[in-house]
């Protein structure tokens, strides 16, 4: 907990032989009942709580599945229809698994742009976010590999075309190829290397998840306004407040989860993976699942070569300098002031860059032809001018708005509809400097 001080009493002679010997309760309590969180936490912060549950679904799906699926090319396709026929709740085991992998995916893109807006990712949180982008980075690696499973039409060209991407490396693209697919080419080797790594990434999530969690009770949360906590009146106890907070969020959005899984169930799928793979048969789109889009259309839009380096490794080096971006965030940020809120230009730079992500999301389901290949090439533009020319410049030269003097006074100007900041404000303050 932030402060190191607890506020365990242990009641029974029980609960004191535990807590000499390993105080586990002791730390439950302390990190999720009486720990103090912000007072005006909204629901953007309750995407940390949803991934938690996302994923244990995945797991808990994931590994019953595991118990019924054949991790061979001439069984996969077959082995999975089964599932869908045959295993009882099977039908509801896949669909939870494939429709909680976009669910993750859409709680993680709240969570890291809610980062984004409230500069979450500033001092003393770097190594939060940068444990964050971690997670990210194995989610995608977890999911590109979960959906070459069920080996169908879109399995089997999708990894054959994100494995020949690697190619594009020098010296040890073709080595780094080999070593992914076990072979020539994708196939049974491929399929086992990946259901094994598939079946490994969710624990190792579940570890950084961990000390993701530990990194943010060492720091404490921000909170809308972006100024630290710092009387006992701007903050209140995580249960029952935060708790019930985060709760009616999760039923709100497993709601949502269970529309799809029951009513809607391949809405975000891809129709030609219910075809078996066939080596022989390209389709004619080959598109990723829809939470690669955006990366796609970047890795798609250097259609040129950059000096020495050909379209297609600058391509592959656009889409990785698209993730690898996030992690520097907290150091391209040069803004005084940590929350959006009170920047109005950052603001607007900021939707912009959430339209022009969602924008490049659906370029990248577009052929890569005509008007879409200049349209991505402005977006991707647009995306790195964000974080590599607008953060750093804008929080040199932008005026922020003044800061309230304390959360509190905060909340309270809303409740009483107006402002009682001084014009030093807050952002006088150190502690509120990022
Ligand atoms: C499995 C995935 C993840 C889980 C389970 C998770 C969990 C959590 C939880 C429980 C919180 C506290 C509640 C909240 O603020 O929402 C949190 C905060 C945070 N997370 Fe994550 N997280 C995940 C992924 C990520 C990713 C991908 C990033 C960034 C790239 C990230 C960055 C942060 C930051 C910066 C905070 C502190 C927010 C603040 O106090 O302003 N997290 N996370």
């Amino acid at each position: 907990m932030a402060g190191g001080h607890s506020a365990y009493t242990p009641k029974t002679g029980f609960e004191r032989w535990i807590d000499k010997r390993m105080p586990l309760p002791r730390l439950m309590y302390d990190s999720f009942v009486a720990y103090p969180v912000p007072r005006n936490l909204n629901y953007a912060y309750t995407f940390g709580g949803i991934l938690s549950i996302m994923l244990v679904v995945q797991i808990l799906t994931g590994v019953v599945l595991a118990m019924h699926y054949a991790a061979n090319t001439e069984i996969a396709f077959l082995s999975v229809e089964k599932i869908m026929r045959d295993v009882n709740s099977g039908w509801l085991l896949r669909y939870l698994h494939a429709n909680g992998a976009s669910f993750f995916f859409i709680a993680v893109y709240v969570h890291i742009f809610r980062g984004l807006y409230y500069g979450s990712y500033k001092a003393p949180r770097e190594l939060l976010w940068i444990l964050g982008c971690i997670i990210y980075l194995l989610m995608m690696a977890t999911a590109f590999m979960g959906y070459v499973l069920p080996w169908g039409q879109m399995s089997f060209w999708g990894a054959t075309v994100i494995t020949g991407f690697f190619t594009a490396i020098p010296l040890v693209g073709e080595w780094i190829q080999q070593l992914l697919l076990g072979g020539f080419a994708v196939d049974n080797p491929t399929l086992n290397r990946f259901y094994s790594l598939h079946y490994l990434l969710p624990f190792m999530i579940a570890g950084v998840v961990m000390l993701h969690v530990w990194a943010l009770h060492v720091t404490g949360q921000t909170n809308p306004t972006g100024i630290e906590v710092k009387e006992k009146t701007d903050t209140v106890s995580f249960t029952p407040y935060a708790t019930i907070k985060d709760s009616f969020a999760m039923i709100v959005f497993l709601a949502i989860f269970a529309y799809f899984v029951f009513y809607i169930p391949n809405f975000l799928g891809h129709p030609d993976n219910y075809i078996v793979a066939d080596p022989l048969k390209t389709p004619a789109h080959i598109v990723p699942e829809w939470y690669f889009l955006p990366f796609y259309a970047i890795l798609r839009a250097i259609t040129f070569n950059i000096g020495p380096i050909d379209s297609k490794l600058g391509g592959v080096l656009a889409m990785f300098g698209a993730i690898a971006v996030l992690f520097v965030v907290p150091w391209l940020d040069t803004s005084k002031v940590r929350s959006a809120v009170y920047r109005p230009w950052y603001k607007l730079f900021f939707w912009l860059f959430v339209i022009d992500s969602i924008f490049l999301g659906w370029l990248g389901s577009r052929p890569a032809e005509g008007s879409y290949v200049i349209m991505s090439q402005i977006a991707t533009l647009y995306y790195f001018a964000f974080f590599i020319i607008i953060m750093p410049v804008l929080g040199l030269i932008e005026t922020p708005r003044r800061l309230p003097n304390s959360i509190t006074e905060a909340v309270l100007a809303n409740t009483r509809g107006s402002a009682t900041a001084t014009p030093e404000g807050a952002a006088a303050a150190p502690e509120n400097r990022a």
